[in-house]
């Protein structure tokens, strides 16, 4: 079984002296000030959660946006601090972004293109041109920030990560031919139907195929990647190996599901006196010993099925009144993406709903839904994990959804029962969860109760395969295996056409210069 020493032994054996970057929009660490105090907070978001595990066990350099209103006062003339604070063991470089960037590359692009049409929102999408120059230049940013960290150093290794970042690959490989790139894309990549919206789609695939290997996290999402890449470029594409050879050059796509730090769940989640606050958890909502809990756990996303979810747990209380005052579904949602009015909107609705379905149900001190709007440390999602008798996460589309692997990986006792959306990537590695299609809430509503009255040995065998499986396919399994794949691929593309032969002149230098970050001189974002 992988974990954080095996991949340190890994990463030094194999890497030696390479210089290994990764490469984010988000930082896993954020500075911020309050009562005049610079306190350290873990960012919110599956990606940045499981990295920081495998940063820590590898070492190394993380380059990111410092979004923090702090984040300038703790680092050094590079932008650089050592993270975590309790226990240094990597270095974090942070970029400024200006306002024009948060707003055109960050919300713009990022949030209002390839998110929502990645995620099937086609009515959500929106290109602008001039969003996109901008999207460039900040992707040229984070390229020449790594670009300063490599130096002299020959052959580095370098992981880029998500759909904030894609152009970067194409900007790193004109300077450094020699570099181990890949690029794991986290979110959905839709059918080409869908794909062939985006303007930018020839400028986009071209980024991507300077990298030696591309990561995602199901096999439908690779083989939308490789359609793209034959329907626009008619490039040889082998869909058996998953190569694809253009301009001389070979890219593989690789199936790698993201996963989680299993071990460190299951240690919080049996914690020496965790039964104790398990209790105590069901007795404040009120639960009488043979009632239920419900829990979903979410970033305050509309691609997450929120309110579809409430509407289920209406119908369910509607249709089986024998669940009212014995079952109780908590919601917890961490606000995201604020600064944007969709995001905004979609909460207000959210919050109205749980209103609306509590005010419908409410009785004797009991209430259905316990809606708690804001981010939840990793000890508190824990112990309701452990309360929980079963997690709904219900998303249209996502790429991954690390939580339902946490809910797994908590679920010591194997008395939890996991309802997940088909839509979700983490369906096709779940087989014990009970899966659901969120758009039919006639099935939804009859999952929940099949899943309340399941039999405790049907729920232990269907958690327990799911268990083992975590245990092995845990975030350092998923990164080995990424960075090996990585190195693997670019011994191969070197002895099919070099990519000095490729990129034969390095660029001169640019105006701007990345080797010193200066302190932004603009408000962070709220
Ligand atoms: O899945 C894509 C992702 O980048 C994940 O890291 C995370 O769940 C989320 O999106 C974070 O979004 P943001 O950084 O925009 O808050």
């Amino acid at each position: 079984m992988w974990d954080g020493e095996h991949l340190h032994q890994f990463v030094k054996e194999t890497f030696k002296d390479r210089s290994l970057i990764v490469v984010s929009n988000r930082e896993p660490y954020i500075h911020s000030r309050s009562n005049g105090k610079i306190r350290c907070d873990r960012t919110v978001g599956g990606l940045t959660a499981v990295l920081d595990s495998a940063m820590k066990s590898m070492g190394g350099v993380w380059v990111a946006w410092g979004s923090g209103d702090a984040d300038w006062e703790v680092t050094d003339r590079e932008g650089k601090v050592a993270v975590p604070p309790d226990q240094p063991s990597y270095l974090l470089k942070r970029i400024p972004l200006t306002p024009k960037e948060i707003e055109q590359y960050y919300y713009g692009v990022s949030n209002r293109f390839f998110w929502p049409l990645f995620h099937k929102f086609v009515d959500r999408v929106q290109f602008l041109e001039e969003e996109w120059l901008c999207y460039k230049e900040a992707n040229r940013r984070f390229a020449d920030a790594v670009l300063t960290e490599l130096k002299e150093k020959q052959s580095p290794v370098i992981w880029i990560q998500d759909y904030h970042l894609a152009c970067v690959p194409l900007m790193l490989r004109e300077r450094r031919p020699d570099a181990t790139l890949s690029l794991f894309w986290h979110i959905p990549w839709p059918s080409y139907d869908l794909f062939k919206i985006a303007p930018c789609r020839q400028e986009l695939l071209e980024s991507l195929l300077c990298c030696n290997l591309l990561g995602f996290q199901t096999d439908s999402d690779r083989d939308h990647f490789l359609e793209a890449v034959e329907k626009e470029f008619a490039a040889p594409v082998d869909f058996s190996s998953h190569e694809v050879t253009y301009k001389g050059h070979v890219t593989i796509a690789k199936t790698c599901a993201a996963s989680i730090d299993t071990a460190a769940w299951i240690k919080l989640a049996s914690l020496s006196g965790i039964e104790k606050k398990v209790g105590n958890v069901r007795r404040q909502l009120g639960l009488p010993s043979t009632g239920f809990f419900g829990i979903g756990v979410d970033r305050l996303e509309y691609t997450k099925g929120i309110l579809e979810r409430f509407s289920a747990v209406d119908i369910f209380l509607t249709r089986y009144p024998q669940f009212r005052e014995k079952f109780t579904f908590m919601q917890i949602a961490s606000p995201s993406r604020m600064a944007m009015a969709e995001y905004r909107e979609y909460g207000e609705k959210v919050e109205n709903a749980a209103r609306m379905i509590n005010r419908k149900y409410s009785s004797n001190g009991w209430k259905p839904i316990e809606y708690l709007p804001s981010h939840v440390g990793s000890l508190d999602l824990a112990i309701y994990y452990r309360a929980a008798d079963i997690a709904i996460i219900s998303p249209f589309a996502d790429g991954m959804n690390l939580v339902a692997k946490e809910f797994v990986a908590a679920q010591v006792d194997e008395r939890g029962v996991l309802l997940l959306s088909q839509f979700a990537g983490a369906a096709r590695e779940m087989p014990g969860a009970v899966l659901i299609d969120p758009h039919d809430l006639e099935e939804f509503v009859s999952e929940i109760k099949r899943s309340l009255e399941m039999a405790p040995s049907a729920k232990k065998a269907a958690m327990s395969g799911m268990r083992s499986h975590l245990q092995t396919y845990n975030v350092y399994k998923w990164v080995k295996d990424l960075l090996s794949e990585s190195c693997l691929s670019h011994k191969r593309s070197q002895t099919v056409t070099p990519l000095s032969d490729r990129f034969p002149v390095p660029q001169s230098e640019r105006a701007y210069s990345p080797s010193l970050i200066p302190p932004p001189d603009f408000p962070p974002l709220p």
